[in-house]
């Protein structure tokens, strides 16, 4: 068998090590030839298709490395016109490919799914630092993202205590509030607000003020995609023809502009962007992704195309891309890790 192996939308810690996995798997076990598909689907659209040889030796050396070998694209939209899309399947036949291997996050998966219409099979694998991909407990990426935080909320507590000042740490996380929920767990913030439940400005400058009299510093964690009851989402940008067109970001800043008349103390908001998604990946997210990649494979081996990989109750398998294009997994609001921290006292802005 011929496959190919691609990465899309952001990049994420772990994605080489999938990458070294799948392909070592696929050589070895299964005796297939795999090729790089260069910048997720961008490379199969358009007259010619870009690729990269993926042979042991291209893959050896890269399990610990952040970043992806083959390079990523999230605003390319292979369904964008009927010429785009008939390109594509005619790459895929020239390059005589019988299966793509596509590791990325729904937008990714929804991709994958559509491609069916031009004659590609594909098998998935779950690819987000947001850890909201639907039926998949955790994604590779998540972990590392997760200490990455934690490491920035724990640093921006000590300039906090040393100013008495409100620290606002915006996490990445889109929809979801996962990141900012662990994270906000992990490294003792006093506030998390999450997506899935919208603020109240007057809950969070009153649980400021009893900390101004008592500790004298607060720190809040704050998911990108949180919201004030009956407010609008902060919108970075929109990215007109990706598949995502709302880029998220900002709405630290906008929430210390919001608290700081009420308060005595300044406050001051960080921003963590992309560092989030930067660097290499924990020994658990190195494990899970080689988990991923060696599975991806078997579900080739097997002729189990049109599925993506899955982690559920700790285990490895895999449920139907359909299942999952289009949809999100968000924090219930009554999820344990949220009753555990408000038990502990952290306010979640309601
Ligand atoms: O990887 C997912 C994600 O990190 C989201 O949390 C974030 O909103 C988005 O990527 C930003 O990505 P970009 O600016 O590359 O579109």
């Amino acid at each position: 068998m011929r496959v190919g192996v691609l990465t899309g939308g952001g990049d994420c810690p772990g994605l080489n090590a999938v990458i070294r996995a799948v392909t070592k798997s696929l050589i070895h076990h299964g005796h297939c030839e795999v090729l790089g598909i260069a910048d997720g689907f961008e490379g199969l659209m358009g007259q010619t298709p870009r690729t990269l040889p993926l042979a042991w030796t291209q893959v050896s050396g890269i399990l610990h490395m952040g970043g992806t070998i083959l390079g990523t694209s999230n605003s390319a939209n292979p369904l964008k016109d009927e010429a785009t899309l008939a390109q594509v399947g005619r790459n895929v036949r020239a390059l005589g490919l019988d299966v793509v291997v596509a590791i990325g996050g729904d937008g990714t998966m929804s991709l994958a799914h559509s491609l069916r219409q031009v004659g590609l099979a594909c098998v998935g694998v779950p690819k987000t630092i947001d850890n909201d991909i639907a039926l998949c407990e955790r994604s590779f990426g998540f972990d590392t993202a997760v200490a990455t935080a934690t490491e920035a909320l724990h640093r921006v507590e000590s300039t906090a205590n040393s100013h008495h000042r409100v620290m606002i740490v915006e996490t990445m996380g889109r929809h979801a509030g996962w990141l900012a929920l662990e994270a906000g767990i992990a490294g003792a913030a006093d506030i998390i607000l999450l997506p899935e439940i919208d603020y109240d400005l007057q809950a969070i400058v009153q649980r400021c003020r009893e900390r101004e009299q008592r500790q004298r510093y607060t720190i809040i964690c704050i998911g990108e995609g949180a919201k004030p009851r009956g407010g609008a989402l902060t919108v970075r940008e929109h990215v007109a023809g990706s598949p995502d067109p709302v880029r998220l970001g900002g709405v630290g800043h906008v929430l210390r502009q919001q608290l700081q008349p009420h308060l005595k103390s300044e406050v001051r908001a960080t921003v963590l962007g992309y560092v989030q998604r930067g660097g290499d990946p924990t020994p658990f997210d190195r494990v899970l992704a080689t988990r991923f990649g060696h599975h991806a494979a078997q579900l080739v081996i097997d002729g189990q195309l049109g599925r993506m990989v899955t982690l559920q109750n700790g285990g490895i398998g895999s449920v139907e891309i359909a299942q999952v294009a289009n949809t999100q997994r968000t924090v219930p609001p009554g999820h344990e890790l949220i009753t555990v921290a408000r038990d502990i006292g952290v306010c979640f802005g309601d």
